[in-house]
């Protein structure tokens, strides 16, 4: 196979801005290329370079345009995707107006597919190569996101959906026993097959019976290699009602890790307000607490404390928990994270943003240096930025200096608009057509 050399300017991390400065994280080349082999990511640096040691690869000139890693969204639900900006109602009550009887529509295996794939393509078209993501209860819609995953050659982190308890409404309703037997068989058909991941998917404790957070305990003791996703402390009335219903429990955390679901391949949406012990015992563990700001905006729920987290060590990562989240983009995320740590007083650096979009959450799925990551021998998913996408980015854009001032004004401002192109597994994505333009 030819190699392909992509040239335009590259950014690099060669370290982790939570922990050390921001200047020595990174490594920009304003004329970069990325070189690219069998899929993979054959060499990062500068491009006159690569193209002299390399005259055979085929060339794509993206000028000015920013190489990154293609985004990696750690929590969305593909389900949600016709209910995103649905308006007026907190979690419980949001859950119970639009998300179930939504949800409820996966029993038919083609709605299932229609949704995946159209999932998926928004994904890319915003830059996004990997999502993390929530099924429904039914094994046909966790085998359609797959599907559509493997077609489009993603890498792809998905389970099936979890409820057993008659919180859930009765359509959307199993039991321990099946909650365990078809997940047996969704990891059988799909976990490590090409480009797939399976996380045993409880949706949250109020939605599951004790017996079934036992069962999937259990299964994830058999299925190590499997990630384990749910949700943890997103509001203060659900973490009330866990009190009500696990009047054991030392806290929310702990109706899971008293169940065998605490792990550092557990990775936990929300996680905003959290007593002490559950922020220790996440870092102590390395399990992920997942950032989902414009959910937690959107919704009502409240300001994750990444400084705080960050201060224990924990795992952080960043996503858009579609359609509890109100975009697509990874870019608004970055915004939403932005500013969510403003209202905090910690200001975070554009470094530490697109860490977190990339190598962060790449990192709470146990895909590090496999994917969110420009370094030879990852997975060639790359995201191609316009910094100058709309006139009043472009304006800003203008007056900066470095990279970083370069890239802010795009993360507080830019979407679809700013992907000029996104490459899966070294191939380009056909682009788009925009629906509904016309
Ligand atoms: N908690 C339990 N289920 C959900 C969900 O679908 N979205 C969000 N944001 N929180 C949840
Ligand atoms: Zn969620």
């Amino acid at each position: 196979m030819t190699p392909h050399l992509l040239l335009g300017q590259t950014l690099a991390f060669t370290g982790d801005p939570f922990l050390q400065p921001w200047e020595d994280c990174a490594s920009h080349h304003a004329h970069g290329g990325v070189l690219i082999e069998h899929g993979r990511i054959a060499a990062v640096g500068d491009g006159a370079m690569l193209r002299a040691a390399h005259p055979q690869a085929r060339v794509t000139d993206h000028g000015g345009d920013l190489i990154l890693p293609g985004f990696v969204d750690a929590h969305m639900h593909y389900p949600q995707t016709r209910i995103i900006a649905s308006w007026g109602k907190r979690l419980i009550d949001w859950l119970n107006a639009y998300t179930f009887p939504e949800e409820m529509r996966f029993a038919d295996p083609a709605y299932a597919a229609t949704i995946a794939g159209e999932t998926l393509d928004l994904a890319l078209a915003h830059g996004t190569t990997t999502l993390c993501s929530f099924c429904t209860i039914h094994e046909a819609s966790v085998d359609a996101l797959f599907d559509a995953a493997a077609t489009r050659g993603m890498r792809i982190v998905a389970g099936r959906t979890c409820m057993d308890r008659d919180t859930a409404p009765p359509g959307l309703r199993d039991t321990a026993q099946s909650a365990h037997d078809e997940s047996a068989r969704l990891i059988a058909r799909w976990h490590g097959r090409g480009r797939a991941t399976y996380a045993i998917t409880p949706r949250f404790s109020p939605t599951s019976t004790e017996a079934q957070l036992d069962a999937l305990g259990a299964l994830w003791a058999a299925n190590p290699t499997c990630l384990m996703q749910t949700h943890l402390s997103e509001q203060t009335d659900e973490i009330e009602w866990v009190r009500g219903l696990y009047p054991n429990a030392r806290d929310y955390l702990d109706t899971y890790e008293s169940h065998g679901l605490l792990g550092p391949r557990a990775v936990f949406g929300h996680v905003i307000h959290l007593e002490p012990r559950e922020s220790d015992r996440l870092a102590e563990v390395g399990a992920a607490a997942v950032h989902c700001p414009t959910s937690n905006t959107f919704i009502g729920s409240g300001l994750f404390d990444l400084a705080g987290l960050k201060a224990r060590g924990a795992t952080v990562a960043l996503a858009t928990d579609t359609g509890g989240g109100s975009s697509f983009s990874m870019l608004r995320t970055m915004a939403a994270a932005y500013e969510v740590a403003q209202l905090r007083g910690q200001a975070l650096h554009p470094s530490q943003l697109l860490w977190l979009a990339s190598e962060g959450s790449a990192r709470a799925l146990h895909l590090q240096g496999t994917i969110g990551t420009l370094s030879p021998g990852a997975e060639a998913d790359l995201a191609v930025l316009d910094l100058a996408s709309t006139p009043a980015i472009a304006q800003r854009h203008a007056r900066a200096t470095d990279i970083w001032e370069a890239l802010f004004p795009t993360i507080m401002m830019g979407d679809d608009r700013a992907i000029r192109a996104t490459w899966v597994a070294g191939r380009p994505v056909p682009r788009p057509t925009r629906s509904g333009a016309a």
